[in-house]
């Protein structure tokens, strides 16, 4: 195989920092989710959720400082390829950004309405989003349940496109998300 060219470094160390440190939260919280719901009520399981809803709540920081660097930071231009490929990629990109505000904010919800106040790293109190109301709560945790489904596909979409650019297309999509450019 012929040896690759360098990669034109594209994403800012912010960018790059930002993109891993949500996706490295988000399939950590999916794997939570899934897994906290199967556990018998216990202290641990209370101590789960409560570290899940930190994560989930920093999830939902990350994703307002996450748009404001992109609205106010140039993206790169994008690679070539087939103009399919540019609206696919475009379509899942917001798609995966409406899921970081939905799936969060849907917790969020779901435990305000369940009358359980968040105490965010057991520091800041947040405010109930809603107020106590279990048949509104029932119909958040549906839509947390069906979220965590939907961002799960999209998620594993977004990661073996990723993978097929790199090893199959052999373009540098991957590896500029891998390095950074000055600021
Ligand atoms: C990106 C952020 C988040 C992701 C990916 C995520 C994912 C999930 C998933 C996959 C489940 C399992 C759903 C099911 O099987 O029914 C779940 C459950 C849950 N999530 Fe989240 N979540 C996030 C944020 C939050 C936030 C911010 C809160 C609350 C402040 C929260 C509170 C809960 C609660 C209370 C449960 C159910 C626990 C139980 O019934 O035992 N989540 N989450």
């Amino acid at each position: 195989m012929e040896p690759r060219a360098p990669v034109p470094a594209g994403y800012t160390r912010t960018a790059v920092a930002l993109h891993w440190s949500v996706a490295g939260l988000v399939i950590t919280l999916l794997a939570m989710g899934w897994i906290m719901t199967d556990m018998a009520g216990s202290p641990t399981k209370l101590q789960v959720v409560t570290w899940h809803k930190w994560g989930g709540i920093t999830v939902l920081a990350l994703f307002f400082v996450r748009s404001l660097w992109r609205l106010t930071h140039p993206v790169p231009p994008p690679l070539p390829m087939a103009p399919w490929q540019q609206r696919a990629a475009g379509t899942m990109h917001a798609l995966l950004y409406a899921m970081l505000l939905v799936q969060p904010l849907s917790g969020w919800l779901f435990s305000s309405a369940a009358g359980r106040q968040v105490v965010y790293l057991n520091l800041i109190p947040l405010p109930n989003l809603v107020a106590r109301n279990p048949a509104l709560g029932a119909v958040f945790k549906d839509i947390h349940g069906t979220g965590g489904a939907l961002l799960t596909a999209i998620v594993s979409l977004h990661a073996l496109a990723a993978l097929k650019h790199h090893f199959i297309d052999r373009d540098d999509t991957l590896r500029r998300m891998l390095r950074w450019r000055p600021e």
